[in-house]
């Protein structure tokens, strides 16, 4: 579907679902908890900041006079690790499951909260012993194994921020990150499984080290076991140095505006951003989202968001938000149809997992590979499911809650990003009559509006940019080490207000739709990626005079990356073996998932007087579309030449 096309089928979407009476009768929030935060949204935050164990107390719930840069419960502090692990512990709770982990390959651990404090002191004592200091930036690139969140709770012990990156990302990715953190140690793993084979990470590092000359240690967790080469001196292994340590660990408390990590995410520019996010707010953000938007009884449920830990919905809801509250947790280390396609359905039977949150592009491939796959399973335990990371088409909706959630459960279609920390928009499964595809409206104690280029609401009935009136606790506070950037990207367009990037429609009832980017960020399988970022990776390779790239509508992946190509004269006549050849270049320059769906070799490319590629008329071409409103390029006629040679092709 065209973004028109979807636009068109979110407007004639008209059912409702009430959530039903059982679940509201013992739903966690009621609908009260909108009138207590209108009435006092700092109250409101204040009452969820109880869900935390503070070390000392805050004495100011927000301090905005530095506005765009929020403090959140200012003079209070904490520990994350302690509010994660070691309180529910102390609590009675160390034989509670934190995680089921599933590796791809079917073997298991089960790992208690007990289990959990023991390994994540042993980590932080190890992290003491390499000299890792408070304040220091620990990279960590692994696959969705328990040590992956063993290291990042060592970290937040010891007040070491962490920045993951996705195992997907290529060595070129690794070393801008590394570099631009300002990185000394970094943890990987050999490798992981992915579609039943070891695939390498340390080789990766191993090359990223080579522009890395600041990074003094790699730690390395033992997973396939495969072959590595080993640097005498920067290498070691996990299991040499942390398998030792004690497992006795005193966690620290660190100001509620401590880092806690940096993200990159992609942007409008080629160079990724370095999203920070600190404690306090963090915490109480994920923490009380978590319990409302899920529902979750920490006693009896059994959840599991599918998505990787290098990702922030993985950060937020699969580590921090679940662990705060004291959850079980299901980690599943592979893909969705390995060693079959049934695979998920499988270990929602196994574990009884009464939730579930995913991606559109997972539910859009399950519908692709039919309903009788998860038909020959016993999904009876799931009383909610949740989709996130992209927009979810009526379709899809319906899909899920008709052969996942056997015609019963809630959907709730969660609306944020990186930036964000926590779910800002989202129905609550007990109070809302959701609409299939839509957000539905903000959350207690976030302001949320749509406004036109004026920086006026719209009506209802009417679209424009979604933004985001108030701060919020879990927002992000500054970029790594580009203030700037952080300031002119997100609180220009409209001073005071968060501008998110996002196209919105508010219906008639004044529910909020979200539709897509309106920048130039794709959204592949929900996945962040710049078409900029792309273009420059393209132009870096010595054949290529000029790139544009564009994101498609893809009925699977949401958008797929489409590449027009310009070739220097001396690279021209090299045919497929090109093409295939700048594939694999992007993959070394960003990553497999940066990989273009097609490249296009053109001769032009569409730009107007000024210069500036005109993306939409490519995204025309890329879409099979008749190319829309060309009077303003340099050159009119180049659009039907492109046509000529992209379908020659
Ligand atoms: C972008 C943020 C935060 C989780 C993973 C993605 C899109 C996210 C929805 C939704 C429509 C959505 C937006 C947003 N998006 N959730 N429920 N409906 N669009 O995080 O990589 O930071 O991407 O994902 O376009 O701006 P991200």
């Amino acid at each position: 579907m065209t973004q028109d096309q979807t636009i068109q089928a979110l407007s004639e979407e008209t059912r409702t679902f009430a959530p039903p009476a059982e679940f509201t009768a013992n739903a966690n929030v009621t609908a009260e908890a909108y009138d207590r935060a209108a009435a006092d949204r700092l109250g409101f935050w204040d009452d969820a900041a109880q869900r935390i164990t503070w070390a000392e107390p805050y004495t100011e719930v927000l301090d905005w006079s530095d506005a765009p840069h929020s403090k959140w419960f200012v003079g209070g502090k904490l520990n994350a690790a302690y509010n994660c692990v070691d309180r529910h512990v102390e609590n009675g709770l160390g034989d509670r499951v934190a995680y089921y982990f599933e590796g791809e390959g079917g073997d298991t651990r089960t790992i208690t909260y007990k289990d959990l404090q023991d390994e994540v002191s042993r980590a932080a004592n190890a992290l003491l012993e390499l000299g890792v200091k408070t304040g220091d930036r620990v990279a960590i690139y692994m696959p969705m194994i328990p040590e992956t969140v063993f290291a990042m709770l060592a970290c937040a012990r010891i007040g070491a921020p962490h920045t993951v990156i996705f195992g997907g990302f290529s060595a070129r990715a690794i070393a801008d990150r590394v570099q631009d953190c300002g990185v000394e140690v970094v943890i990987t793993a050999d490798g992981g499984y992915r579609r039943g084979k070891p695939s390498p990470l340390k080789a990766v590092v191993d090359e990223a080290m080579e522009s890395c000359p600041d990074v003094r240690t790699v730690l390395v967790v033992k997973r396939t076991g495969q072959d590595v080469d080993w640097t005498e001196g920067r290498d070691v292994w996990w299991s040499d140095v942390v398998d030792r340590q004690s497992e006795q660990h005193t966690p620290e408390a660190f100001d509620a505006e401590h880092p806690l990590y940096v993200m990159y995410s992609s942007g409008t520019t080629g160079k990724p951003k370095g999203i920070l996010h600190t404690t306090g707010g963090y915490l109480v953000g994920t923490s009380y989202t978590h319990w409302a938007v899920f529902d979750i009884k920490p006693e009896s449920d059994v959840y599991w968001t599918a998505a990787d830990i290098g990702w922030v919905t993985g950060h937020s809801y699969i580590v921090y938000g679940p662990l705060a509250n004291a959850t079980t947790s299901i980690m599943y280390e592979g893909t969705p149809d390995t060693p079959h396609q049934g695979r998920w359905w499988e270990i929602i039977e196994k574990y009884k997992a009464t939730i579930l949150y995913c991606a559109p592009t997972a539910i859009r491939t399950f519908m692709k590979w039919g309903r009788q796959i998860p038909a020959k399973y016993d999904l009876s335990s799931l009383r909610l499911l949740g989709s996130v990371g992209e927009p979810i088409n009526p379709e899809a909706w319906i899909w899920y809650r008709a052969h996942i959630g056997g015609d019963t459960t809630p959907v709730v279609d969660t609306w944020w990003q990186t930036e964000n920390g926590q779910i800002l928009i989202s129905p609550l499964p007990g109070v809302t009559a959701t609409k299939p595809g839509a957000a539905m409206r903000a959350l207690p104690g976030i302001v949320a509006d749509v406004y036109n280029d004026q920086g006026e609401p719209v009506g209802n009935g009417e679209g424009g940019y979604l933004v985001i009136k108030e701060p919020w606790p879990g927002m992000l506070r500054t970029l790594w080490g580009d203030d700037e950037r952080f300031q002119h990207t997100y609180w220009d367009k409209y001073p005071g207000v968060y501008f998110a990037g996002d196209g919105a429609k508010r219906d008639q009832d004044g529910d909020i739709w979200v539709i897509g980017r309106v920048d130039d960020v794709m959204n592949v399988s929900g996945h962040r990626l710049s078409t900029t970022e792309i273009e420059s990776a393209l132009v870096s390779h010595d054949a290529v005079a000029e790139a544009a790239v564009v994101g498609a509508a893809n009925e699977t992946t949401g958008q797929s990356i489409e590449a027009f190509v310009i070739l220097r004269e001396s690279a021209k006549g090299g045919g497929q073996d090109i093409v295939d050849e700048l594939r694999k270049h992007v993959r070394t320059e960003i990553g497999a998932i940066a990989s273009p769906r097609s490249i296009m070799l053109v001769d032009e490319l569409p730009k107007t007087r000024s210069g500036k590629i005109m993306r939409r008329l490519l995204r025309d071409i890329a879409e099979n579309r008749e190319p829309g409103d060309s009077t303003t390029l340099a050159d009119s006629s180049v659009v039907a030449r492109i046509q000529q040679e992209v379908s020659g092709a």
